[in-house]
């Protein structure tokens, strides 16, 4: 099947709408990528041009169709103990110092399919006993949000997991489920995930926490949108709580509420 044409016309008002929406600065490289996500979409509704799909999702009158397009528009790469520094930091530096008698709660803010989410699950399992702890993850796409829920992994994703974690909350599937694990329930019963988008105000709702990662996701966003997350995940971490970001990325120039521990890792003070 020919791929479909944009024009730069259409591919600006997918870039505003997607910027509108989930604060993503989709740069003018990513056309071929746009279309190579989006084509099957037309395809579906039969339409012929970028401009009939534009105007379908963004009439307000599809929602479920504009939730497609943001989770087509995401980039949703995600891995089990990725960028493992921080997990080191959070059990070695974070948890030894953490104040007794309270729940201990961490949030995994743009989780994707729920890897990072479960990777502080199993740090938290080992370090804190007696279960007073629990992580939240949230993410604006609803699919990979579904994904997260299942707690359903192929095995090829446990790479990162040391073998000792690996034995003792990742359950290999049999028969059917060959090739894939699921992650155990004493886990997965601590772990909640809900659709949150950053860069809209969040409700009180989502309670207070004492650790919030919010990494990989930034990179997407410009200095505006940044500050505005930031802005919003703040009223949400303790004094004294600890606030970590992606490896390629930095507060500087971003928020002065926070200070900077170490490279990746904030606190407020
Ligand atoms: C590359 S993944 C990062 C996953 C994980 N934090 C990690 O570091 O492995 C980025 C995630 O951010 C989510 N995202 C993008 N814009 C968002 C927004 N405005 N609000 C919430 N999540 C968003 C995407 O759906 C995607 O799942």
């Amino acid at each position: 099947m020919n791929p479909l044409a944009i024009t730069d016309q259409e591919f600006t008002l997918f870039q505003r709408l997607i910027y509108k929406i989930a604060g993503i600065d989709l740069a003018d490289s990513k056309k071929v990528l746009l279309v190579g996500r989006l084509q099957r979409r037309l395809r579906e509704h039969q339409l012929t041009s970028f401009s009939d799909y534009y105007r379908l999702v963004a009439s307000g009158q599809h929602p479920h169709e504009l939730q497609t397009m943001v989770d087509l528009l995401t980039t949703n790469e995600t891995y089990f103990f990725r960028e493992p520094r921080h997990f080191d930091y959070l059990r070695d530096e974070i948890l030894p110092k953490r104040p007794r008698g309270e729940r201990f709660r961490v949030w995994s803010a743009a989780s994707s399919s729920g890897e990072e989410a479960y990777t502080l699950a199993m740090v938290l399992a080992e370090a804190i006993m007696g279960g007073h702890w629990d992580v939240f993850g949230s993410d604006i796409s609803t699919q990979v949000l579904e994904k997260a829920r299942n707690g359903h992994y192929s095995l090829e994703r446990t790479q990162g997991i040391p073998p000792a974690l690996m034995r003792k909350y990742c359950l290999k599937g049999v028969r059917s489920n060959e090739g894939t694990f699921m992650v155990a329930p004493a886990l997965r019963e601590r772990v909640t995930f809900g659709q949150i988008n950053l860069t809209r105000p969040i409700g009180r709702e989502v309670g207070m926490f004492n650790v919030i990662f919010l990494r990989n996701v930034m990179i997407y966003f410009d200095n505006e949108t940044k500050r505005k997350v930031v802005e919003n995940l703040l009223p949400h971490l303790v004094t004294g709580g600890h606030f970590i970001v992606g490896h390629s990325e930095s507060l500087n120039a971003i928020s002065d509420k926070l200070v900077m521990v170490q490279p990746t890792i904030y606190r407020k003070p």
